[in-house]
């Protein structure tokens, strides 16, 4: 037992000494080193990359689209912000141009008004865009509306203005911006889409059935455009506390205009605004921003289908339960 016991304790010093000796220290100081300077040049680089950068956000009157103009803007971008609400996106204007709390150099907003809706318009707000600045380097694809209702009760025509907003829109704006960057060889396109379009939860169709055709588009268009250098970032947010909720409509198409309790407990537009500024910044490819359990289930939709649609069944039995459908 004794020599056991000082065999045990000779390992533990020859152990320490293999750690303290020469090679292992600075090996790992090398390491955390390598690692903090790859950090910090990353940091420099996306700090770059977005100033004086011309950034166009859609849906920048409300929620996230706001709060990304005003990271974007404070990081230094020429930003170009589209809505449909004028007055709305005025007095956001003024309100960035009023605030002084950056260091580096800011610019002007313009704005241009148009529906998603409109594929003429959109054409239109297109060439306006690019009037502003002359070219785009960031086309960020934020506007979106959001669906409530049962696939029985939902008319078609509900599902098609959910897809004419959330999918034909942007991809119709994305369309008639690649052409000026393609000749520039230079653009990054970034879609908000959502977890919802990765997995679809009960009572979601139309919007799930958006995101997920809004990932499938953007993946296939990011491989297309690897030929000309255009960055293609998809971000899927959880909930966050916004209108969207309040906004979205139901199955006949009137307006929603509840605060869900998941919304009104989701993360803070600023924090994901400040997300999504990182991710572009760092031209990351596909970004999940959630919590623990929305990223899970995505695992368990590709590793345990079977689990998953059980889970959502019983999801499914509860609301009906509640809401008396
Ligand atoms: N909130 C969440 O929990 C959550 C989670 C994941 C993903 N997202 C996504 O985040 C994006 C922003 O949503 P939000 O949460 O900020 O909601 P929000 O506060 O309701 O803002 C939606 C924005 O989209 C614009 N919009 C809606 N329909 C439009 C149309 N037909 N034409 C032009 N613009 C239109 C609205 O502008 P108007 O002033 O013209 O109405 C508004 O600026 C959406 O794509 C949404 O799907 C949100």
């Amino acid at each position: 037992m004794a020599s056991q016991g000082s065999r045990k304790n000779l390992l533990k010093v020859r152990a320490m000494d293999f750690i303290t000796s020469t090679a292992i220290l600075p090996l790992l100081f090398g390491c955390l080193g390598v690692f903090g300077l790859f950090r910090l040049l990353q940091w420099v680089r996306g700090k770059a990359y977005l100033r004086n950068a011309v950034v166009v956000i859609t849906g920048a009157t409300s929620g996230l689209g706001r709060e990304c103009a005003k990271v974007f803007y404070a990081a230094g971008a020429k930003l170009v912000l589209c809505g449909r609400n004028r007055e709305a996106l005025e007095e956001l204007i003024r309100e960035l141009t009023a605030s002084h709390a950056t260091k580096v150099q800011t610019h002007k907003p313009y704005m241009v008004t148009f529906d998603l809706t409109d594929p003429g318009a959109i054409v239109a707000a297109a060439a306006e865009i690019l009037q502003c600045f002359g070219f785009v380097d960031i086309l960020v694809n934020n506007a979106g509306i959001s669906y409530r209702g049962t696939v029985m009760d939902t008319t078609v025509d509900v599902d098609k203005r959910i897809m004419e907003t959330n999918y034909f829109g942007p991809v119709a704006l994305t369309k008639a911006l690649l052409p000026s960057m393609i000749k520039r060889r230079q653009g990054h396109i970034v879609a908000i889409s959502s977890i919802q379009g990765k997995i679809s939860i009960p009572f979601r169709s139309a919007y799930a059935a958006s995101k997920h055709a809004t990932q499938a588009f953007f993946d296939c268009l990011r491989a297309e455009m690897e030929q000309y250098e255009i960055e293609v970032t998809v971000i899927s947010p959880g909930y966050i506390h916004t209108n969207l909720s309040i906004n979205a409509i139901t199955a006949d198409g009137s307006r929603y205009g509840v605060m869900d309790k998941t919304t009104a407990q989701g993360r803070s537009p600023v924090e994901v605004a400040q997300d999504i500024l990182a991710a572009v910044g760092k031209k990351k490819k596909d970004v999940i921003l959630a919590d623990v359990l929305p990223s899970l289930a995505i695992y368990l939709r590709t590793l345990a289908p079977g689990l998953f649609f059980s889970l959502m069944a019983s999801r499914a039995r509860k609301e009906r339960k509640s809401k008396n459908v």
